[in-house]
């Protein structure tokens, strides 16, 4: 009786994308947090190990991966980790699973934080449930952002920013009315490369590009960091979840990393969003908002001598940054197409097809080749996705066979021929 009280007053947490940076990270939110919160339900893609331990501690009634073939391998899994079958949760698997989690009465809240497109369908549906979702997965505003934000005002869902700068930004504008707020300011750490003259780009390898400053997280944001792609997709995201014009966003290069955001009101006063980086902090206010409480994070030591510095972003050795903003201005589908590029192009480095600098012209070239188009539907967005994939890939393919024939890199290989780095949480 006394159990079922409690479970009563629990919150249920759906967490797509557990065994990531920001999946784990949530639970270890949950954790520090158990009389609070209760994982109703997991979702993965291939790291059936991590994910059996996860069920095996968290005890969640719902396992979604993303093939059949990672259902067996789950149960195997399961099966070596010790958990009786009597102990196992429902498993399921694929897309249509993803939205059954997402908005299963059970779920009141959902972390979205599967990486790429991938989590868009399901986090869409989370919307339209109504649900409090707290959003990492950045590429659900940059493909789908009007259809999102649009289904958020038809159903009153809560977007709660997980992203550590618009949930800075989203705490900053606490502080005033909306119509008071002139502009946004994003802070980017500049990525491994903020100090690396342009002409030595093109010698960078996968390894050089993971090795990111100040966060950990997974290899698709840590490249995307590194090209400030990433920058140029929270400036979209912003746009989106804040209603602000792409001009009304400036980014501003911030090492240390500490800084995530700023808010400018008409008088002038900049109010800013300071903290530790670390993403439990901002995981941890999207289930509490609007109230606080304590987090596993460390707190900033007033008392040691420190320097912030602030600088401008270096747009023609980051080109990306700039497609971004003029992605946004054009609306449509331009900015699922930039994204849909920028997966492939990523890939293609990480697996040292193509050099560091070719990601940006690769992306650059398929979002001068696509149509721009105004998507009605997700699967609008997914047909757009899809055909942006293809063009990009037959634009890498191509270059490495102009390349061959000219026996030059088409797009430009990497130094390194190592094999290529594998996925990290
Ligand atoms: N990491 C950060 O600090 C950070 C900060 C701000 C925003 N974000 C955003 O948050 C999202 C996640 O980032 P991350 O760094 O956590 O990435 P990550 O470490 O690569 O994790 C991605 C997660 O997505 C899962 N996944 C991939 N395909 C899937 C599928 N088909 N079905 C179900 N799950 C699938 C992965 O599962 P497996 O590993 O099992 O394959 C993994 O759990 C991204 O959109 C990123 O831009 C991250």
């Amino acid at each position: 009786m006394i159990d079922s009280v409690t479970s009563l007053r629990m919150t249920n947490l759906t967490i797509l994308g557990s065994t990531g940076s920001i999946g784990t990270n949530t639970l270890d939110v949950v954790r520090q947090n158990s009389h609070q919160y209760k994982v109703y339900a997991l979702a993965a893609g291939r790291n059936m190990e991590r994910l059996a331990g996860q069920i095996r501690e968290f005890r969640p009634h719902v396992a979604v991966v993303s093939t059949a073939d990672g259902r067996e391998q789950l149960a195997r899994a399961l099966a070596e980790a010790g958990l009786a079958k009597a102990e196992w949760p429902e498993m399921a698997y694929g897309p249509a699973a993803l939205v059954e989690i997402s908005t299963s009465p059970e779920a009141d809240i959902v972390i979205s934080a599967i990486v790429g497109v991938t989590g868009l369908e399901a986090t869409y549906e989370a919307v339209r449930a109504a649900k409090r979702v707290g959003l990492a997965n950045k590429e659900v505003l940059v493909s789908g952002g009007k259809l999102v934000m649009d289904a958020v005002r038809a159903s009153g869902a809560e977007l709660i920013p997980i992203d550590s700068e618009h949930n800075g930004a989203h705490q900053c504008l606490r502080a005033g009315n909306r119509a008071e707020v002139t502009r946004l300011i994003l802070t980017a750490s500049g990525g491994p490369f903020r100090t690396t003259p342009i002409e030595k780009l093109a010698q960078v390898s996968p390894e050089d590009a993971l090795q990111h400053p100040t966060w950990k997280m997974g290899n698709r944001i840590t490249i995307d960091s590194a090209t400030l792609m990433n920058k140029g997709f929270e400036v979209i995201e912003a746009c989106w979840l804040f209603g602000f014009s792409p001009a009304q966003v400036d980014v501003v290069i911030h090492p240390q990393s500490t800084v995530h955001a700023m808010i400018e009101y008409s008088d002038g006063s900049v109010i800013a969003q300071i903290s530790a980086t670390d993403m439990r902090m901002p995981i941890q206010y999207a289930l509490t908002y609007p109230a606080r409480s304590q987090a596993p994070v460390p707190k900033i030591d007033w008392s040691e001598a420190r320097r912030w510095e602030f600088g401008p972003p270096d747009f023609k050795k980051f080109p990306l940054l700039k497609l971004a903003y003029q992605c946004q201005e054009a609306g449509g589908s331009a900015t699922c197409t930039l994204n849909a590029a920028d997966e492939v192009a990523v890939e293609a480095f990480l697996e040292r097809r193509i050099s560091f600098p070719s990601i940006s012209a690769v992306v650059e070239e398929t979002v001068a080749k696509m149509p721009n188009r105004q998507p009605a539907s997700i699967g609008d967005i997914l047909e757009v996705d899809k055909e942006s994939r293809s063009l990009a890939r037959d634009l890498i393919a191509r270059g490495a066979k102009a390349g061959a024939a000219a026996q030059s890199h088409g797009f430009g290989l990497a130094a390194s021929k190592t094999a290529p780095p594998t996925a990290r949480a």
